[in-house]
């Protein structure tokens, strides 16, 4: 058997990227890119693992921890990582990696874009002209709401919440935002303000979700927080699908309770192509591109990477989410 330690990559990534990896340790990976790898499959190859780089698409629970006898550190793709037990890896001792920082800008541009997107009505616009609908000018036709002067409410104040502010502010926008910790130094850096989740919720004219899914966040966009937002306001989700009760939101959407939606995330993803919220015209869905772009993408499995090999290597990692397991050794 080979001394070399073992990495198990759940998805397909290009070559250059972990040919690094590939100097010390054996690479194993799944080779299709369009699924995701079986259950079994994962459960299997982590039982030879030292590391595993994983999805947001891969449940990571007690039942991996247990099979990875030799694992040391899971470095998953993405900042999230409400798909990993984070509790128990530490407990096994596992370190969890993630990649925040890279794909802050890159994030704040899908943002924003869905909220110009929702707005301006561009994805119906687009489909209109397409199917050969465009009849004519007319004062009001496809006519949406203003974006400049128009109040944004952020929800979960972390980088990619500043860098959306600094995006809406370029658009003369009025900035609030809530978080669990008031920020007095963002508040004076960028010229925005602090707000109760109620009192943003009912001020704002685009309610931009960013706030990491934990349990705290789970389904904290119900049917009473939409029917506190304006009828004329838009929600826009760009953090995980489980922070809204979907059907709350449809409710909404359907009862003229706010205006319309931007969701690039899902309670379950892929969205089933047959969801209402497909059918609905105030409603642009996304498919889970936040971080989307091949520079963000390609600088977020390099950094999986780097974390990989530097826990392998027993170096301190750039990004880990549980500094207590590292600090132990
Ligand atoms: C994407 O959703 C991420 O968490 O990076
Ligand atoms: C949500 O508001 C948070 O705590 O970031």
């Amino acid at each position: 058997m080979s001394s070399k330690p073992y990495i198990y990559i759940t998805r397909k990534l290009p070559e250059e990227i972990i040919n690094n990896l590939c100097t010390f340790a054996d690479v194993g990976m799944w080779e299709k890119e369009e699924e995701p790898v079986p259950r079994e499959i994962l459960l299997q190859e982590t039982k030879k693992a030292d590391a595993l780089l994983t999805m947001l698409s891969d449940r990571i629970d007690e039942e991996i921890f247990q099979a990875g006898e030799k694992l040391k550190v899971i470095a998953n793709l993405a900042v999230g990582y409400d798909n990993i037990d984070i509790e128990l890896a530490t407990k096994y001792g596992i370190a969890v990696c993630h990649t925040p920082d890279v794909l802050t800008d890159t994030t704040a541009d899908l943002a924003f874009s869905l909220l110009l997107m929702v707005g301006r009505r561009l994805a119906e616009s687009v489909e209109l002209v397409k199917s050969g609908e465009w009849k004519s000018w007319s004062p009001l036709f496809m006519a949406g709401t203003d974006i400049h002067h128009k109040t944004i409410g952020i929800v979960g104040m972390g980088k990619i919440g500043e860098a959306l502010a600094k995006r809406a502010l370029g658009f003369d926008m009025n900035v609030l935002y809530h978080n669990r910790h008031r920020k007095m130094d963002v508040e004076k850096a960028l010229g925005v303000h602090y707000r109760s989740f109620p009192d943003l919720v009912t001020e704002s004219d685009y309610v931009v979700c960013l706030t990491p899914l934990t349990e705290e966040t789970r389904g904290m966009f119900t049917k009473d927080v939409f029917r506190k937002m304006k009828k004329t306001a838009f929600f826009i989700n760009v953090a995980r699908g489980a922070v809204v009760i979907e059907e709350d939101l449809l409710l909404a959407l359907r009862e003229g309770e706010i205006a319309g939606a931007g969701l690039d995330v899902f309670e379950k993803e892929p969205i089933d192509p047959q969801h209402p919220f497909l059918k609905m015209k105030n409603v642009v869905a996304l498919p889970h591109i936040g971080s989307a772009s091949i520079e963000t993408r390609t600088a977020m499995m390099k950094l999986c990477c780097r974390n990989i090999e530097l826990i392998l290597k027993n170096e301190k990692p750039i990004s880990i989410v549980n500094e207590a397991v590292f600090l132990a050794k």
